[in-house]
């Protein structure tokens, strides 16, 4: 049943490329994303001004991609709320509104519950849920489903990636539907879209660099991850993963925030995890990286493979193949979750099923 993986973790980072492709391919009709099977029309894009991303761990990542993506190239507002913390703080949504509900199991409680606020304050809803028929899809106003296939392992890979795969595909359609890009260039976003499970296959090819970084942690009881940008957001998800499976304890930092507090926890050979793929973020990112790096902390960078970084910068770098930055986070999320998977591989865990984890969780 795990594919003569060792773990279904294993085997769902695996299934990322088809996953991708499963999701994305009947939504892109002559080059241009294609929503209608839900009744998103660009007709209908157009009319949305003000959006909510709403969901839990995971899943709320994915939304915070999804929020620099739409708003950078879509320059419509868009507010990313954990589900418990959106039901209880009285938002202020309205008629016209869009609300997506973002959710693998289709089932957990507090996103569920915000679904159900949503709609009574007479928002529309979207939901882009995995499981087929679950509360959430069928609660929902509209639903796009990932088609990731059953995830087993508690720790969310596959699921995460279509996730992204659809509100990237959401984001360029708004995009042109509101005008903010043309319609080449939202053919040739998803054109570079459609290169991501090729380019996800290479990165697949080539897991040392990640057990290598695995064997510098596993011994370790504090680290962080830093980033700028759509790094930032993906770095929260390398860190939920690594501290959800490996239990040791992780934190995503906004880089150019570090020297406003936390930069005082870095101590000799602390890893430091710095995800600075954002070309024009980079050289700011770099200075981030210097500084921790002067405090002695084990730098890791994760980058575009071409990039040269001198010893002073980093202790090691894991080279990621290029694509359009937009869309980098869909290559650079693999090797966190393969450092995270490693890592817990190595403390001797139980990968599959963390302790005190459930797969869905349907309690408030
Ligand atoms: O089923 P959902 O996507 O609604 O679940 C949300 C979170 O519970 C889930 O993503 C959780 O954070 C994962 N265990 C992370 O790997």
């Amino acid at each position: 049943e795990k594919g003569g993986y060792a773990h279904f973790m294993l085997k769902e980072i695996h299934e990322q490329p088809t996953a991708i492709k499963t999701t994305i391919t009947p939504r892109i009709v002559d080059g241009m994303p294609n929503l209608e099977e839900c009744g998103l029309t660009y007709d209908r894009l157009k009319g949305y001004n003000n959006i909510f991303v709403v969901a839990c761990g995971t899943a709320m990542h994915a939304g915070l991609v999804g929020k620099y993506v739409l708003e950078k190239i879509g320059r419509i507002p868009v507010t990313v709320d954990m589900a418990s913390e959106f039901r209880y703080r009285d938002p202020i949504i309205a008629k016209g509104d869009l609300v997506i509900l973002v959710s693998q199991s289709g089932e957990t409680a507090d996103t569920l519950a915000a679904l159900r606020m949503a709609k009574e304050r007479g928002a529309e809803t979207l939901s882009i849920v995995n499981v087929k028929g679950s509360s959430i899809a069928r609660e929902s106003d509209m639903v796009l489903y990932t088609h990731a296939g059953p995830e087993i392992s508690v720790a969310s890979t596959k699921a995460y990636i279509v996730q992204l795969s659809v509100f990237y595909l959401l984001s360029f359609a708004i995009a042109y539907a509101h005008g903010a890009i043309s319609k080449e260039e939202c053919m040739r976003l998803t054109a570079e879209l459609q290169n991501v499970p090729n380019m996800l296959e290479v990165v697949l090819k080539t897991p040392d660099n990640c057990q290598y970084v695995a064997s510098q942690l596993v011994n370790k009881e504090n680290l962080l991850y830093i980033g700028r940008g759509l790094d930032y957001a993906l770095s929260m998800e390398g860190s939920l993963k690594l501290k959800e499976i490996s239990y040791i304890h992780s934190e995503s930092y906004a880089a150019g925030e570090l020297k406003h507090g936390t930069i005082s926890l870095v101590t000799n050979n602390m890893p430091v995890i710095a995800v600075a793929t954002q070309r024009e973020l980079l050289d700011k990112t770099i200075s981030n990286v210097k500084e921790v790096k002067a405090r002695g902390a084990y730098v890791v960078l994760v980058t575009h493979g071409y990039i040269n970084v001198d010893d002073e910068v980093a202790d090691y770098k894991i080279g990621l193949p290029t694509i359009d930055d937009l869309l980098m986070p869909m290559l650079t999320v693999v090797p966190l979750q393969l450092i995270a998977y490693y890592t817990s591989v190595l403390r001797g865990n139980d990968v599959d099923k963390p302790r005190n984890l459930a797969k869905s969780v349907t309690v408030e």
